[in-house]
């Protein structure tokens, strides 16, 4: 099968398309023909071991993929596809179902087929939903849940979130409606009526006005794209408020703080999807209540293209690769 490989932590080139043998599923998972992948931001980071993060993070990252290079040759941690074969023991998926789904950690989907166990987040993908849409709707939506369950958000409560354009913001305002709260959602000017169409309540287009500065406060705000920082918007939290963050080895450490900063608290995501997860986004986007923002999407073969738009930190929602020749 053709997959996208790379064998050294690096720039977007040191990936390649090559011929590598196809998975062969074990008793209780199933073969997947991928139609529709990803490219986001945990593939970019991983790619490069998070040298960005810093040398403690790009260490550890290091540790987890492989010291030297890679353990793991294939990028992608989100796809949609048509179930090829099953395990013996399947009861859950049939050969030709439509499903999508997240690999997380594990990646692999920057290739042509994967073997995904049932019980993993898999789910049959919507049916109103194209495989290019349902490829793009996993990592956003179960890193923007991580982040929203830390704050137990409660009905009526007021939530800003800043970077609300990107994968992780876009299903951030979606979620964020679910769990009732009222939300003001920040992006630049071009971004502005997309937002509204996701749910927010009110939008704030940082290139014209910035919230610290305008007096209002909220019970949290989300910065759903690592560009603000806790020290910046403390004063725009409501007493008691949490600051949700993305990334960042600093915000860990504030998270570890057990009283918080002055009755606020930064807040960290810590909880990893499950399949109960894939399954609560189904539904929702069965009920028209979630649905993936598609920016580009490239053919596999573009994967280094693709890598360097996902790059620019510019996208909007989600960049998708397609795999499957029709
Ligand atoms: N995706 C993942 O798997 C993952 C996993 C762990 C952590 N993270 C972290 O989570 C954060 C968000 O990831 P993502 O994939 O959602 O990001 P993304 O999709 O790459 O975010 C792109 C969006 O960010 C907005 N943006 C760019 N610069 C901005 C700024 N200075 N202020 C406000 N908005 C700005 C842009 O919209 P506008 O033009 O509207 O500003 C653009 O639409 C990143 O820090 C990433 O490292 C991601």
């Amino acid at each position: 099968m053709r997959a996208v490989v790379y064998d050294r932590y690096g720039p977007p080139a040191v990936q390649r398309l090559e011929e590598v043998a196809r998975p062969v599923p074990k008793h209780d998972e199933v073969l997947i023909k991928i139609h529709a992948t990803t490219v986001n931001r945990l593939d970019c980071a991983t790619r490069e071991a998070n040298r960005r993060s810093g040398l403690a993070v790009s260490l550890i990252t290091r540790i987890v993929f492989g010291i030297r290079r890679p353990r793991r040759r294939i990028l992608g941690s989100e796809l949609a596809g048509v179930i090829e074969a099953v395990g013996a023991t399947v009861n859950e998926f049939a050969v030709g179902d439509h499903v999508f789904g997240a690999t997380g950690l594990r990646f692999g989907a920057h290739a042509e087929f994967i073997c995904i166990g049932e019980n993993a987040r898999l789910a049959h993908k919507p049916s109103a939903m194209s495989f290019e849409q349902a490829a793009a709707v996993c990592d956003g939506a179960f890193n923007a849940l991580s982040c929203l369950r830390q704050a137990h958000l409660q009905k009526g409560q007021t939530i800003l979130i800043y970077g609300a354009s990107g994968s992780i913001g876009t299903a951030g305002v979606q979620l964020a409606r679910y769990f009732e709260t009222d939300v003001t959602a920040v992006c630049s000017t071009k971004n502005l009526e997309l937002v509204k169409s996701l749910g927010a309540d009110a939008v704030i287009d940082y290139t014209q006005e910035d919230f610290t500065k305008n007096g209002a406060t909220y019970d949290v705000i989300f910065d759903a794209v690592g560009k603000h920082s806790f020290r910046r918007c403390r004063g725009s939290l409501k007493r008691g408020g949490s600051y949700l963050a993305t990334d960042g080895f600093r915000n860990l450490l504030l998270a570890l703080r057990p009283w918080g900063i002055g009755h606020k608290k930064v807040r960290f995501p810590s909880s990893m999807p499950t399949k109960k997860d894939i399954l609560l986004i189904k539904g929702l986007i069965d009920t028209g209540k979630y649905r993936a923002v598609i920016d580009r999407c490239y053919p596999l073969e573009d994967v280094v293209e693709a890598t360097k738009y996902v790059e620019t930190e510019q996208k909007t929602g989600n960049v998708v690769l397609t795999v499957a020749r029709r």
